[in-house]
């Protein structure tokens, strides 16, 4: 029971608002959580075997959470009501300290119940990090870059990046990877790669490769993200898997290991084959990081050999349109946070520490030259003929 003098206080209008704020902005929060508007990167709804056996042992563990959450919350609302404060009522309740079967009973039942979770959740580690059968599976290294992910398929010998193309209902055995096997020395930091709808995350650590496995069972696409904080534009470290049937994904590898779409190199294989490609290679040098002759090349910047067959680019930042590519071969870092600008100013370039494409309008090196928006709109005019 509520003493008069608390109801009085209870229904006072300033009480009341707040407590109408908080139930309408609780319920706008909850809202939030609904799955009407699929974001792409739900958990909650698996779309594959190893993303299904995490979601089978999430959701019984979650309701047990909420078994064992309603039932001390109840507990602690029935304590605060029954002996609370009462006038002319002070006395304090029965004293429990050091209640024998109560500290045992409280040690014992979560202990218990803990035992009993990690049963099944032990054998889920297990199941996820098993390898598939040999012969089954797709192999593919997946290298985290600073900002961006790069995929290489071990048979098929192509090269991509920013969009893992995968078969359905083919088991894909991914090798994470922090360094360049085939650049010596190219190592980056710690990322993590995180596919919600198909997989739990695995961390991208250097000098160590660490191995899951992920499986679409319906063609789509599924938005992936680095969940592993990795400098400035860690945020903007997407990608996606696309799942394509078996008889598109074939000959999405055959068209990728094709060579450039418009020849690159002369037949000579060193000359530029056009004054775009002699933009690109010679005057602003932007093979120095990008491979664009050769598709089964691993570069220090996304290979570009077959640019136009995916549908974004900058780690899945940017939908792949001419003007967003003229931008960005632009000024790059005003569309990404990079380490651009005072970077280059201050760090020795022999150090190699300044990550990410610059800017040829702003940052130029001293003496390098400076790029006009008519040579940026012929550059992504030939990327975008490389299909
Ligand atoms: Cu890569 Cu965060």
């Amino acid at each position: 029971m509520i003493g008069r003098g608390g109801l009085r206080h209870l229904t006072t209008r300033p009480k009341r608002w707040a407590a109408l704020a908080l139930v309408v902005g609780s319920t706008l929060i909850l809202g939030a959580c609904s799955d009407a508007q699929n974001n792409g990167q739900n958990p909650l709804r698996p779309n594959g075997p190893a993303a299904e056996k995490i979601d089978n042992l999430f959701v019984p563990i979650f309701w047990i959470a909420v078994t064992v959450g309603v039932f001390v919350l109840a507990g602690v609302v029935f304590v605060a009501f029954r002996y609370r404060y009462r006038e002319g009522k002070n006395e304090n309740p029965k004293q429990i300290h050091g209640s024998t079967p109560l500290e045992i009973g409280w040690t014992i039942i979560p202990a218990v119940l803990l035992a009993i979770i990690a049963v099944p959740t032990i054998k889920t580690i297990f199941d996820l990090q098993e390898a598939p059968a040999a012969g089954t599976a797709l192999e593919v290294t997946v290298v985290g870059k600073q900002w961006w992910w790069e995929f290489k398929y071990k048979e098929a010998k192509v090269v991509t990046a920013d969009e893992l193309v995968i078969p359905t209902g083919t088991p894909v055995r991914i090798r994470l990877s922090s360094c360049e096997d085939t650049l010596p020395g190219e190592c980056n930091v710690i990322h993590s790669f995180w596919v919600p709808e198909l997989a739990g995350k695995t961390d991208v650590v250097p000098g160590r490769d660490n191995h899951m496995n992920i499986e679409a069972d319906d063609p789509g696409t599924y938005l992936g993200q680095c969940a592993e904080y990795c400098g400035l534009s860690h945020a903007n470290m997407r990608f996606r898997v696309i799942a394509k049937t078996r008889a598109d994904f074939d000959q999405w590898i055959e068209e990728q290991q094709q060579g450039p779409a418009v020849p690159f190199v002369e037949s000579d294989g060193s000359t530029p084959a056009g004054p775009a490609q002699e933009l690109i290679a010679t005057k602003f040098a932007c093979t120095n990081c990008h491979e664009l002759n050769d598709p089964a090349q691993a570069s220090y910047g996304p290979n570009l050999v077959h640019l136009a067959s995916r549908t974004t680019f900058a780690s899945g930042y940017y939908q792949l349109t001419r003007s967003n590519l003229i931008d960005w071969v632009l000024n790059a870092p005003s569309m990404i946070p990079m380490q651009s600008k005072v970077c280059r100013e201050t760090t020795p370039a022999a150090d190699n520490e300044c990550v990410g494409m610059p800017s040829f309008t702003e940052d130029t090196p001293a003496g390098d030259p400076v790029m006009t928006r008519a040579e940026a709109e012929q550059i992504a005019d030939y990327l975008l003929e490389l299909k």
